[in-house]
């Protein structure tokens, strides 16, 4: 086909999504899994499952979440899992008919220097010349808000929260803390144990609980579950549950907001005060922008809004990114 073709990359713990010049937009659950045994592998007809393919067999499977926090980044099994991953993604809308593809990639901000080289390992051959950003600024780029906001992304891993001025972030620009979705749900499932003795319930219950129903502020809802208690099923209540957990998420965004902020400079920040906008998966619990609003009204007038359909927000950026960068900003990876 020739020509060039410009791709946007958002690399995230719980999911990766894609977007392409010439239109793809995908979203993959960021899991691979190998089948167990020959019987699992002659049953499956595959060596590798990706993102629910791979959940559905999980039982016939070992299961890898490669990009996960906490998951050491040089144990060869997690990284052949992202390489196995990556090439997934990249292959599902068909870079190979293009003389060139340029690529704009927002990875984890837990993910280090030295996974960075892993990472261009990897696209090496896929991918003609690569950029590396942040998800904040991607964010920020795909909203056009870029000459002073304050850009909060609330994925599954971490939040990270950037300080947006019409150029590069630089390092002391953004902090990163660890409360996001996957603490909203540890969190949610030790108040559920602690208030139904003997429940028997996985994060992953708990996480799709939450994704149905989640919000903060306002009156309690009332949220029913089934779950088991010691082998007998039981209907449940965990709305205030869910509340609390969220509550607490929206305090820490708080926090770090006004930290971000006073770290900024003076004249910027009633600027950033009025700019701020909650993106990431997390940033879809009902009510939070206006709870974050509540906990930090107490540094003046602000304005903090949640993007529509956040969950592609950070690809959609980044494509953007690779389409109106000149060449000279990429790296070559051939
Ligand atoms: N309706 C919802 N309410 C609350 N949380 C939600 C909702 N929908 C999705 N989430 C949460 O959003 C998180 C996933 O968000 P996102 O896709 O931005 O994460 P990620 O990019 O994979 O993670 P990270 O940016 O940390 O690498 C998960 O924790 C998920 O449970
Ligand atoms: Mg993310």
């Amino acid at each position: 086909m020739g020509d060039r073709l410009y791709i946007g990359i958002d690399l995230g713990t719980f999911q990766s999504t894609i977007a392409t010049s010439k239109g793809d937009l995908h979203t993959i659950e960021t899991v691979v899994g190998t089948p167990k045994d020959p019987v699992a592998r002659n049953m499956l007809g595959r060596d590798t499952l990706f993102g629910e393919d791979a959940l559905k067999n999980r039982l016939a499977c070992d299961i890898y979440r490669p990009l996960a926090a906490g998951v050491a980044q040089d144990d060869s099994e997690h990284l052949n899992a992202a390489k196995d991953f990556v090439t997934h993604l990249i292959d599902s809308v068909g870079c190979d008919e293009y003389d060139e593809v340029y690529g704009v990639i927002c990875s984890p901000s837990h993910i280090s220097f030295t996974d960075k080289t892993n990472l261009v390992s990897i696209l090496r051959g896929k991918l003609t010349a690569i950029m590396v950003v942040s998800e904040p600024f991607a964010v920020a780029f795909a909203i056009q808000e870029l000459m002073g906001s304050i850009i909060v992304d609330s994925g599954a891993g971490t939040t990270d929260i950037a300080r947006i001025v019409g150029r590069f972030p630089e390092d002391d620009d953004q902090i990163t803390i660890a409360e996001a979705g996957d603490w909203v749900d540890l969190s949610l499932m030790s108040s559920i144990e602690k208030k139904y003795t003997g429940a028997q319930i996985t994060k992953d219950m708990v996480r799709r609980w939450k994704e149905k129903s989640s919000y903060v502020g306002g009156d309690v809802k009332e949220v029913l579950v089934e779950l088991s208690v010691e082998g007998k099923s039981q209907t449940v209540d965990v709305g205030d549950l869910i509340e609390t957990a969220c509550d607490g998420l929206a305090q820490h965004l708080g926090s770090a907001i006004k930290t971000i902020i006073s770290g900024g400079d003076p004249e910027y920040q009633p600027l950033f005060r009025k700019n701020i906008y909650l993106a990431g998966g997390s940033s879809k619990i009902k009510g939070l922008a206006k709870k974050v609003t509540e906990y930090i009204s107490d540094i003046g007038e602000v304005s903090v809004s949640a993007v529509k359909k956040p969950e592609h927000k950070v690809a959609e950026g980044a494509l953007a990114l690779a389409e109106s960068m000149p060449d000279e900003e990429y790296t070559s990876i051939v």
